[in-house]
């Protein structure tokens, strides 16, 4: 560890900006769900940050963010997600390898009063994901009410590292969210004045910590900010894992940058430190111009955003939570582990393409093109609109040129990706993981390389977009289908070929058939081209008994493109695309 002079330790508490706060409240842990049958309700609630006011949230199975979702891989996962609210919602399982039928993207709304059950296999290695809203031109606004929440993944790879593992003891998740707040404390969404940061939801936040390794998850779930994160003391600490999972090793540093999306998981060494307190502080000071969170959002200058300069925490030091060190738990993790995992990084020269996607403001405006809103492409996101076509399996090189002053943390669905390289360079030790979140700053462009493995469907599309939530709502953002020739189905599965369902196109009634002799047991769904369900049943089929479904006359379905997406034991087992003629 570097030893600084006091002189420097003077002059950089100079710069910091922490007149008057007061790290009283205990950090919430959010509590955990870890049965693979998941329930998840989402609600409206309140939460009490200034005293006399009431700010209207939103949680899931609570009033502000959702339970950590504990999942093995390999598990066989099934969601009830219930929508209580009066408004449409979806959610989506970010830097989750799923179907995009099961992805909770913009298409798979679920309207009031309504259930989305999504299931799926986990099939993502160890690592730290979130859930959110995604809810076309809202997401935003729900994030920002609270629809959130961690899913950590656990794999045997990560379970056989002597890495800290006990959940809110020494594996400590923190969701870290800047807010900013209307005259009667609401959460305001389109305000520059998020000076306000939230960790688990709590403000101005403690939480003790044992003397020995203790690792943080960190999430920046805001909507526009990224964060500096450092030690008070200046300490150095190891960056473990990145959005899509362990490091090939820890890797020491002593700040790290996390653009809204992105996830880290850090082990700081608090050996030693008994009865100390130290800081998590975000050091805004030394984020460079461009990005949001620095003392000037534009590069070089150009353009200002509204009120901007008037939020404390742009540009200068700032605490976030105050660590209190107290007696080593008694099975104390004391050293940092010297390897992790293996990673496989795909071969440049093994891509079957190179798509270049270009980042713009739609107009240069007043602001100089840095209040939005930006374009990919030139064309801003449209429902209706497929951007790309990718045949399954394909390994891509994307490459991302940020032509506009500020910078975007972009995000892809489905699948992680590695680095190549940004401005031509290898990408350091943070980004040179698996990531599913890259911040591009102005005048960058970054390399990424990806497979896209799995899961074909037709009709369904994945997204890409900015993270930065206020860009993805105003349309930085475009989608993707990945589609196969050899098959329809999105979820993995033995049992496709054994299950027939015909005519197709159809007239108005469906057989659904097996070609085995037992019966099997399925549930039927069928779902329109948005994701609706619009009928669900259950049939016993053999080879001798298929089982037909009137859609006319009982179901009072109409012409039009369908999907039916058959589970046995609760798992996916078919799915196709059906077209009903008059
Ligand atoms: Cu975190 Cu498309 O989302
Ligand atoms: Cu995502
Ligand atoms: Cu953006």
């Amino acid at each position: 560890m570097k030893i600084k002079s006091i002189g420097i330790l003077l002059i950089l508490s100079a710069q910091m900006n922490l007149s008057a706060q007061s790290f009283s409240n205990p950090l919430s842990i959010p509590s955990t769900i870890s049965a693979t049958n998941i329930v998840l309700s989402v609600q409206n609630g309140t939460v009490s940050y200034y005293p006399g006011f009431i700010t209207n949230s939103i949680g899931f199975n609570g009033n502000y963010l959702g339970p950590t979702l504990l999942m093995n891989k390999g598990d066989s996962v099934n969601i009830q997600v219930i929508n209580t609210l009066s408004d449409t919602t979806t959610v989506h399982w970010h830097g989750m390898h799923v179907s995009p039928q099961n992805d909770g993207g913009p298409h798979v709304t679920i309207a009031p009063q309504a259930t989305w059950n999504p299931r799926f296999k986990v099939l993502d290695d160890a690592s730290t994901h979130w859930y959110h809203s995604h809810l076309h031109m809202h997401t935003a606004e729900q994030v920002a009410k609270g629809m959130a929440g961690l899913i950590i993944v656990k794999d045997p790879t990560e379970a056989a590292l002597n890495l800290p593992r006990t959940y809110g003891i020494d594996d400590v998740p923190m969701v870290v969210q800047s807010r900013a707040f209307t005259a009667s404390k609401q959460f305001d969404v389109m305000s520059a004045v998020d000076s306000v940061v939230l960790i688990n939801g709590t403000k101005n936040p403690f939480v003790q910590l044992p003397a020995q390794v203790v690792r943080l998850r960190l999430l920046n779930g805001s909507n526009m900010r990224a964060f500096n994160f450092g030690l008070s003391n200046n300490a150095q600490f190891f960056q473990i894992a990145s959005d899509g999972g362990l490091l090939t090793a820890p890797f020491s540093l002593s700040r790290l940058l996390l653009s809204p999306g992105e996830r880290a998981e850090v082990l700081i060494n608090l050996s030693g430190l008994q009865g100390q307190s130290i800081f998590l502080t975000n050091y805004g000071n030394e984020i460079p111009n461009g990005i949001y969170g620095a003392a000037n959002p534009a590069a070089m200058g150009m353009g200002t955003i509204p009120n901007y300069a008037s939020n404390g925490i742009n540009g200068s030091a700032t605490h976030l939570i105050r660590f209190d060190v107290v007696a080593q738990t008694t099975n104390a993790v004391n050293s940092i582990p010297a390897s992790l995992v293996q990673l496989n990084p795909l071969n440049p020269a093994n891509s079957n393409i190179t798509r270049n996607l270009t980042f713009t403001p739609m107009m240069m405006g007043g602001g100089g093109g840095l209040n939005g809103p930006f374009v990919i492409n030139g064309t801003p996101f449209d429902m209706m609109t497929i951007n790309y076509t990718i045949p399954l399996n394909n390994i891509e090189i994307w490459s991302l040129t940020n032509n506009s002053p500020i910078a975007h943390p972009f995000h892809i669905h489905n699948v992680p990706f590695y680095i190549l390289d940004i401005n031509g360079n290898p990408p350091p030790p943070s980004l040179a993981g698996k990531k599913d979140v890259v911040l591009v700053r102005s005048q960058q462009t970054v390399r990424f390389i990806t497979q896209f493995t799995d899961f074909a469907d037709e009709v369904f599309p994945y997204m890409y977009h900015c993270h930065m939530l206020v860009h993805e709502d105003e349309g930085m953002m475009g989608q993707f289908l990945v589609t196969s020739p050899a098959t329809q189905l999105s979820e993995t599965s033995n049992n496709q070929k054994n299950i027939e369902v015909y005519p197709n196109p159809n007239k108005g009634y469906l057989y659904v058939s097996s070609k085995q002799k037992a019966l099997m047991v399925l549930s039927i769904e069928l779902s329109d081209v948005q994701g609706k369900v619009i009928l669900e049943t259950e049939a016993s089929v053999s080879h001798s008994s298929p089982q037909k479904i009137n859609l006319f006359q009982e179901n009072q379905i109409s012409p039009g493109i369908y999907f039916i997406s058959i589970y046995q034991d609760n798992m996916p087992a078919y799915r196709k695309k059906i077209i009903i003629t008059e």
